[in-house]
């Protein structure tokens, strides 16, 4: 099942798989009834044969959907570390509820790898007719999604990347370089429209080993390295609150009073990290003590650019469930699906002295992207 190579013989199957589960189980049901019929009927001292029961396949169309069969899709999620990661989760819930057709087997991977390749041979075991991931590092996949080939399961990726294997048949989700990157060249453009020369920068970030945290501390760091900025530490936060703040907690003691920038590479770092500098005495936010950057762009991270004590957010979009129940259907009718799909993603901020930034994509091309000043509004519409 490389994706690179996704054949229209392929694409047809699961739908065609699923129908024969159904009539496969519609036979065992059959063949049960038949045997409870005969034993109650000898019981009962009567004679004859019974009654077939059942058998009549002629109900539904070309898949279970049309004879009722609920498809049964196992997500493997990575965890609740986040506000991010919640609203991930409601959006493949809603995707997938029970009104829309689905009998959705959700795991809550904790955070642990292992149990989320577990999760991932169970949905085999369960003979589930799709499976989803979000993995929760980039490495590690070739086996058991060669399992799944084999199983012959179509894995839909979500969210962040898998690097080792190909052996999925479409992912959806954000390019984390992208959003390093334009972190970057905001803080070049944003110190210099604020005359501030030296840059001291802590980064606290995200679980590491997962495609977010690679490519947020690549693209950052690239202009880190161009323009001569000193990042002082870089720790991992694990992409919580509590992370953050213990990270932070531990750098306002270590480098007191060294220090005017803080990336935190996501938003629940970012409270926690402000709980930390509150703490000890440092301020930040617009024109304070220290820069404040995140990533996600959620509804209470929005809320503290809108009071400027973030200074920007790099928005992180969550939800993908839609997208992944509309790869969904295009396999259930047969159709080709995209082997990738990037979420659309803006860039908020505190004040209004930069309009734009432009600097060069992942993908290579000069790209110019509006910085959006926060509102109620936007806000609001927030997840
Ligand atoms: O993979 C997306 C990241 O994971 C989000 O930035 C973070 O909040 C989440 O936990």
């Amino acid at each position: 099942m490389d994706v690179d190579n996704i054949s229209a013989g392929f694409l047809k199957g699961p739908a065609r798989r699923r129908k024969e589960k159904y009539l496969m189980k519609k036979r065992i049901f059959a063949g049960l009834l038949t045997a409870i019929m005969a034993a109650s009927l000898v019981a009962c001292g009567g004679s004859g044969s019974a009654p077939a029961a059942g058998g009549d396949d002629s109900s539904g169309g070309a898949d279970g959907k049309d004879s009722g069969e609920a498809i049964v899709v196992g997500f493997a999620q990575v965890g609740h570390e986040s506000d991010w990661r919640n609203a991930s989760t409601n959006s493949v819930k809603d995707a997938f509820s029970k009104d829309k057709g689905y009998d959705l087997q959700f795991v809550d991977c904790d955070n642990d790898s292992a149990k989320q390749i577990e999760a991932v041979r169970q949905f085999i075991q369960d003979d589930v007719d799709y499976i989803v991931i979000d993995p929760i590092v980039s490495t590690g996949w070739d086996t058991v999604l060669t399992e799944c080939d084999d199983a012959g399961i179509p894995v839909i990726v979500i969210d962040r990347t898998i690097e080792d294997s190909k052996k999925y048949i479409s992912w959806v989700g954000s390019e984390f370089m992208n959003e390093g990157l334009a972190s970057g060249a905001w803080l070049k453009a944003y110190a210099e429209a604020k005359g501030i020369k030296d840059l001291n920068i802590l980064v606290i970030e995200g679980s590491n080993g997962s495609s977010a945290q690679i490519g947020r501390t690549d693209g950052f760091k690239k202009y880190a390295d161009e323009e001569g900025w000193t990042i002082l530490d870089s720790q991992d936060g694990d992409f919580t609150q509590d992370g953050g703040q213990k990270v932070m907690e531990s750098y306002c003691k270590s480098y007191a009073g060294k220090f005017n920038v803080v990336v935190c590479q996501n938003d629940n770092e970012a409270f926690g990290a402000m709980d930390a500098m509150k703490a000890a005495g440092v301020s930040y936010g617009v024109d304070k003590d220290v820069i404040l950057i995140s990533f996600d762009a959620c509804k209470a991270g929005l809320e503290y650019v809108q009071s400027g004590d973030i200074n920007a957010d790099f928005m992180c979009y969550p939800l993908q469930g839609e997208y992944c129940a509309k790869i969904i259907e295009q396999l259930e009718k047969g159709e080709e699906v995209d082997k990738q799909t990037f979420m659309q993603e803006p860039w908020y901020v505190a004040e209004d002295i930069l309009k734009d930034i432009t600097y060069t994509n992942n993908a290579g091309e000069e790209v110019t992207e509006e910085l959006v000043q926060v509102t109620d509004a936007a806000s609001q519409a927030s997840y």
